[in-house]
């Protein structure tokens, strides 16, 4: 891999009213293909040292661009919420190992918390272009800025708000909050998905295949779920990181090995996607 900063022009920076959540469209020609599940570091401020881990959201490699769904935390993403469009800035990636190509016939269970939608929207929309069966939950207590729909109850699924992006490519999805929010199911977007899951025949639960992003609290308990239920997949996992590229040795976490001893991996090089039960979640959380 070359590692060199490439240059990203910004294309649109959108932000929600609460300016709580933000959609970012960069230019950035020399960055070549980007898979599902990959990142990219970007710099934020010549006087910020680290540069920032974000997940693609979308690639479109014959236009040269790429698509951030992002949360404003702190100085950089504050900073980032108020980037123009033509601006200038300094991009790294695509970084990280992406998904899996899920089983041939499965049926594949997306779950994001907040901002892991990010990876899980791409990987949505690149199985559902290659046919595969992809229902989507994603639990949000802010502001989204994309479009919603309600949708009516279909199969296992209840009525409720849905991603209107996603909708129309066929991935039923659905959204949760813990506040009483119209369309939204209120409670954990993981008893939203594990509900659905008790609706479906024991046939389709052989053939699910888990992928989730979000908050580690909810993965380890979606992952202390899956193993029970002998649910196999993968997790998208967050860590502070330096360089981005498998050099500071800064981002580890600890993975239990085929062999049944634990190691700690790099989530920058490693991951940032793992084995759902291969994850330490006491560690990680
Ligand atoms: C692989 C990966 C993918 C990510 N994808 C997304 C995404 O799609 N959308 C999104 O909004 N956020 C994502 N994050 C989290 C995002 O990197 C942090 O929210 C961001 O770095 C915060 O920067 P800040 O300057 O605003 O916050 P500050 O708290 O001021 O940051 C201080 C330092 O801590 C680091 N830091 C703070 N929070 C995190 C965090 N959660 N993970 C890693 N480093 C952190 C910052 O990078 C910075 O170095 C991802 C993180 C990783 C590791
Ligand atoms: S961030 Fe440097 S090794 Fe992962």
């Amino acid at each position: 891999m070359t590692i060199r900063y490439l240059s990203a022009q910004v294309v649109a920076n959108r932000l929600c009213a609460a300016r709580q959540t933000g959609w970012m469209r960069l230019a950035v020609p020399a960055l070549g293909e980007v898979v599902p599940g990959q990142f990219v570091q970007l710099t934020c401020g010549d006087d910020l040292t680290l540069p920032r881990p974000f997940s693609v959201l979308a690639c479109d490699a014959a236009a040269g661009t790429i698509e951030l769904f992002y949360r404003v935390v702190g100085e950089g993403t504050r900073r980032m919420a108020a980037w123009q469009p033509g601006e200038e800035h300094a991009l790294l990636g695509p970084l990280g190992r992406p998904f899996s190509q899920p089983p041939a016939g499965s049926r594949v269970l997306l779950v994001a918390g907040g901002v892991g939608l990010a990876p899980l929207d791409f990987l949505a929309r690149s199985l559902a272009a290659r046919g595969q069966e992809t229902v989507l939950f994603m639990g949000t207590e802010g502001e989204l800025p994309f479009p919603l729909q309600p949708e009516s109850a279909v199969d296992a699924l209840p009525a409720g708000i849905a991603l209107q992006s996603l909708q129309r490519l066929g991935v039923a999805n659905r959204l949760a909050s813990l506040r009483e929010r119209p369309g939204f199911f209120r409670g954990l977007v993981t008893d939203l998905a594990i509900g659905y899951v008790q609706q479906l025949s024991l046939e389709e639960r052989a053939r699910l295949w888990l992928v989730t992003c979000g908050p580690m609290a909810m993965m380890a308990a979606l992952a202390r779920w899956a193993a029970t239920e002998g649910v196999p997949g993968e997790a998208s996992l967050e860590a502070h990181m330096a360089c981005g590229y498998g050099v500071c040795v800064g981002c580890v976490t600890g993975i239990h090995q085929a062999e049944g001893h634990r190691l700690y991996r790099r989530v920058c090089v490693d991951g940032p996607v793992f084995a759902l039960q291969a994850v330490d979640w006491q560690q990680a959380g």
